[in-house]
């Protein structure tokens, strides 16, 4: 399967890594002739497309600078199907599931049919791009959530909620990227299309997760908890941040699993605490 990855950042890297064979598109598309450019050049069975903006330092930047973040996150996806289309290549798209907030409708957690409820600018582009792009027919759109990584990063979860302070006590469904990478791998093979939920089965207690660092990784690490408003009403964050359990249903109906959840954490910190002996940050 040739495979040409569109966004040559933090996890479209990381498949690149797992799987050489891929390559990287290194052209910033503008419009769909700088698409056609690249499929014409490369030629490629499958596209993945994890090329987006998220916002630096963090997702508020999206906020006010909104439409940069909808050519980035609406735009490009819709153009790179269009383009994938018209020459009858697969298409999969990284979404993400921060377009749900709160409670699911139904318990169980929100499904890959629910209808979104984004707030912030940032998730309503990524909304936008999956109405469009949920139902064509050589589409796939992967959402993940809260990524887990074994490598520290400024964009890992992990690092990420480690050096926070203080750290919101909520439950979330999480993506382990290892296992991401496997399910894009899957579904690109496959050939399949709608909205997937690429995230471990079971969510994640934030208390849980601090835990097991602790016992795995850093036995002296302190945080103080806080409420998901806190976040807002201290002025931590400029808008309030999706909490949410999304329901991984159509993933297993199609024959791909990702790993429980508590197994797949405790694999990622015992990695992470090795990493971090190597680079002697602990
Ligand atoms: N990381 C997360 O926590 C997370 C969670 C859920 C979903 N996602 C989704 O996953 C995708 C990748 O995230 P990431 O963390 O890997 O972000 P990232 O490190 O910022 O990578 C995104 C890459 O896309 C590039 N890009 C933006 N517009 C482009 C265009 N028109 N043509 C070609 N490349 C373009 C960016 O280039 P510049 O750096 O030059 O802008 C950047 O290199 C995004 O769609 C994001 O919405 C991420």
């Amino acid at each position: 399967m040739s495979i040409l990855v569109f966004g040559n950042g933090w996890i479209g890297n990381k498949f690149i890594e797992r799987y050489p064979e891929a390559r990287m598109s290194t052209v910033f598309a503008k419009s769909p002739a700088d698409i056609e450019q690249v499929l014409e050049a490369e030629d490629p069975d499958v596209v993945l497309n994890c090329a987006g903006i998220i916002g630096r330092p963090n997702v508020d930047w999206c906020e006010t600078h909104q439409i940069e973040t909808a050519v980035g996150n609406t735009m490009l996806p819709i153009m790179l199907a269009e383009a994938c289309a018209a020459r009858g290549i697969h298409f999969t798209h990284l979404g993400s599931g921060c377009i749900f907030y709160g409670d699911s409708p139904k318990p169980g957690g929100w499904l890959e049919s629910d209808y979104p409820n984004p707030v912030a600018y940032y998730s309503k582009t990524k909304a936008a791009a999956d109405f469009v792009l949920g139902s064509l027919p050589n589409v796939a759109v992967v959402r993940l959530r809260v990524p887990m990584d074994s490598v520290p990063s400024p964009k890992n979860t992990i690092t990420k909620l480690m050096s926070y302070p203080k750290v919101i006590d909520v439950s979330n469904s999480v993506t382990v990227i290892d296992d991401l990478l496997d399910v894009f791998y899957k579904v690109m093979e496959k050939r399949a299309t709608g909205i997937f939920h690429a995230v471990n089965p079971e969510p994640l207690k934030y208390r849980d997760l601090v835990k097991w660092y602790e016992e795995i990784v850093d036995p002296n690490h302190k945080n103080e908890w806080i409420s998901e408003d806190e976040l807002v009403t201290q002025g931590i964050a400029a808008k309030k941040r999706s909490t949410n359990i999304l329901a991984n249903t159509r993933l297993p109906e199609i024959g791909i699993h990702m790993r429980p959840t508590e197994e797949a954490v405790k694999d990622v910190l015992r990695a992470y605490a090795e990493k971090l002996k190597v680079t002697g940050a602990k």
